[in-house]
């Protein structure tokens, strides 16, 4: 195999993949990273691209085999609100995707993973607030269990076959590049992109509902991060706690307001917020900023400032 770092993003299309793929292009050569989902891009992307569900082993390990793909960034999933409607689709998808990537670490077949885990793995009975990596994790939602039992799949193929797979539990992540679906924290997005077009959103998450959040630039920053650290500085294999800032869409709608004044929102709350109720306030990282040195760089006001300004320059296009 040539040294050359060659990356497999599963799930390129997605709302993290859209971004991390262009930023891995940029940062190793599109000719070395090739994309796969099953849908097939709008706009022709400068990355390979490949259509391919990550529940097709043979068709994966063809791509794997003729790229000699080296890294795999594992990120089709079914996400909460949409695997509560799915579930045994999500249970399918969130837990046979990750074992075909797992065995074809097992197998040398590739080198290294990244699989995310999410916030989702916490539920009622977990602390609210500053919730430590160590705690209860007891899910409410399809979502958080194939999650939780996800990192256990990780940290039992690390522990057993030595397999290098890395893991963060995302919080909600919100930028302006890319949409997401099928999320509980999807409120966060829509609403600039309403604020923007009708200076008004109607919310499905409760005022006051407080959740961790992250900026795009940040999640990426601490994905490629976790790949490029080194092995022995990533001791935890089940998954990190990541964390950033924490606001509720009444913190997010007055940050808003600083920008659109004339914008209001409204609440008609549904399902999703008895999902988003069981989930943590906020989290303590501390373990990923001592392991692996993750540090954020965007806090809610700057986050505003730049989705705006950017989403401003795309409407006016
Ligand atoms: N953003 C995810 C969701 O809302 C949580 O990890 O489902």
């Amino acid at each position: 195999m040539s040294s050359q770092k060659k990356i497999l993003v599963i799930g390129s299309n997605g709302q993290i993949g859209t971004v991390l793929t262009k930023k891995l292009g940029q940062k190793f050569g599109f000719e070395n990273v090739i994309g796969s989902d099953l849908r097939i891009p709008d706009i022709p992307t400068k990355f390979i691209f490949e259509e391919c569900s990550v529940l097709n082993k043979e068709k994966l390990e063809e791509i794997i085999n003729r790229y000699n793909i080296s890294d795999v960034y594992l990120l089709a999933a079914y996400l909460s609100a949409k695997g509560e409607k799915n579930i045994d689709k999500a249970w399918d998808l969130n837990m046979n995707g990750l074992l075909h990537i797992l065995n074809f670490a097992k197998e040398k077949k590739i080198q290294k993973i990244f699989w995310p885990s999410s916030i989702a793995v916490f539920g009622p009975s977990t602390p609210k607030n500053d919730v430590p990596q160590y705690t209860i994790t007891e899910p409410t939602t399809i979502y958080g269990v194939s999650k939780l039992a996800g990192e256990s799949l990780c940290n039992y193929y690390h522990n057993k076959f030595g397999v290098d797979v890395r893991s963060i539990r995302y919080p909600g992540i919100i930028g302006w590049e890319s949409m997401p679906g099928g999320g509980t924290t999807d409120y966060a997005v829509d609403i600039f992109h309403e604020a923007l077009k009708h200076q008004e959103y109607t919310c499905f998450l409760s005022r006051d509902r407080t959740l961790p959040m992250m900026y795009m630039d940040d999640a990426i920053q601490a994905t490629i991060g976790i790949m490029g650290a080194q092995f022995d500085k990533i001791k935890i294999r089940t998954s990190y706690n990541l964390s950033s800032c924490h606001f509720s869409p009444n913190d997010l709608a007055e940050e808003i307001k600083k920008h659109i004044p004339s914008f209001k929102i409204k609440y008609k709350v549904d399902e999703r917020d008895a999902l988003a109720q069981g989930w943590p306030s906020s989290i303590n990282d501390r373990h990923a900023r001592n392991d692996w040195g993750w540090e954020p760089n965007f806090n809610l006001s700057q986050i505003v400032s730049d989705i705006i300004l950017n989403l401003r320059n795309r409407y006016n296009k």
